[in-house]
């Protein structure tokens, strides 16, 4: 059995795994995504020091929940996953401390990973558990990161295209505080954008001709305006769906058009769609269009793991331990230690690009 702590930003999720049936497909034994949505509502948006306190709160309670939800799974527990970085940096602390500490107590390995490196994985917990054909190229998007990764083997990774400013969550984010939406705000703008009318009104795309980089925080600036421009009248529903809809359209337009530029240059076999933004419908819809006309498969996960959850930081523990099996399972560390590939000391990497994985952070 296999345990998967994430707290890197403000879910407290884990994730029990069968690694002896690992290879016979049915995996995922009990997951726990436990939000912190109400507590940081009142704040638009996550506040750092409250969602590292409550992930201390949670962790203990759910673990053992967990646990009653499988009974055995405890006694045949042989490795713990956590996420290491990047993400808030006392949230990170509080899920690295307790499963050191939860692993250390139990003399079973750790193995402390990147989070972006879970969300690629999520796209195998589709089509139980099958591997992505690589290359692979990925559209990372979530609330912290908007990236191209080609994966080029396991565990390889050459960043292909990176924002220069805003995430595109936090553009979905900003967008739907300026339009007076509810928080979280991703999902509310995709909501309203839904009774929209097509054609309205348009929004800048940042950085168009670029193949290396993503800019978002141009269209934030020219909602601002049209909010400011549109007064009173963004108090009518039908007004507000529009601008919605055409933050989302500018958007997934830039991903799009970028994606299908990568796409030519590099050839993969796959293309593959993870992190939060991930959930988005419409994304969803165009980029499937755009890897049947490229002729390469297209993989996304269900959207639940698309968000944070401890299912994908599972998938991506078990692989690397289905290839090494003895180098994993059979480590014994010392106090406060992070598991075999711990190059870089023993705390938290709130900072940790994903083509820094495998070599010093
Ligand atoms: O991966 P994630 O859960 O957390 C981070 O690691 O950042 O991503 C959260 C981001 C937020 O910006 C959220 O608004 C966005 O994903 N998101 C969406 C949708 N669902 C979540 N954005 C657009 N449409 C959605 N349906
Ligand atoms: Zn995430």
């Amino acid at each position: 059995m296999l345990l998967a702590i994430e707290t890197s930003c403000d879910e407290t999720a884990l994730a029990l795994f069968d690694l002896k049936r690992f290879l016979g497909g049915e995996l995922l034994r009990a997951e726990i995504v436990s939000s912190q949505v109400a507590l940081h509502e009142p704040f638009g948006g996550v506040v750092p020091e409250l969602a590292a306190r409550e992930h201390l709160e949670n962790l203990p309670f759910l673990i053992k929940k967990i646990f009653q939800d499988v009974p055995g799974a405890e006694e045949e527990l042989s490795a713990v996953a956590v996420t290491r970085g990047p993400g808030l940096n006392g949230c990170l602390l509080v899920g690295l401390s307790y499963a050191k500490a939860f692993a250390y107590a139990r003399g079973i390995p750790l193995l402390a990973l990147n989070h972006l490196e879970a969300h690629l994985f999520a796209a195998e917990l589709e089509e139980n558990l099958r591997e992505l054909n690589l290359p692979a190229l990925t559209l990372l998007v979530s609330g912290g990161h908007t990236e191209l990764v080609l994966i080029e083997e396991f565990r390889k990774y050459r960043l292909v295209a990176r924002t220069r400013d805003d995430a595109v969550g936090e553009a979905f984010d900003k967008s739907a505080t300026l339009l007076g939406l509810p928080y979280p705000g991703g999902p509310a703008l995709a909501e309203c954008a839904k009774a929209g009318r097509p054609g309205e009104l348009t929004f800048p795309q940042g950085m168009k001709s670029e193949p290396t980089a993503f800019s978002f925080s141009g269209v934030k600036t020219a909602v601002s305006r049209e909010v400011t421009r549109l007064g009173a009248s963004l108090e009518d529903d039908q007004v507000r769906a529009d601008v919605a809809r055409a933050v989302e359209q500018a958007l997934v337009k830039a991903l799009v058009s970028k994606t299908a530029k990568a796409l030519k240059k590099c050839a993969p076999k796959t293309l593959a769609l993870s992190g939060g933004v991930a959930a988005n419908a419409v994304l969803r819809e165009e980029l499937a269009a755009l890897a049947k006309k490229s002729r390469v498969e297209f993989r996304v996960a269900e959207r639940r793991w698309c968000t944070d959850n401890a299912a994908m930081l599972a998938v991506l523990a078990a692989r690397i331990i289905e290839r090494e099996p003895k180098r994993y399972l059979d480590w014994r560390g010392k106090a406060g230690d992070l598991g075999p590939d711990a190059r870089t000391g023993t705390g938290a990497l709130p900072r940790w690009p994903i083509e820094k994985i495998g070599t010093a952070p």
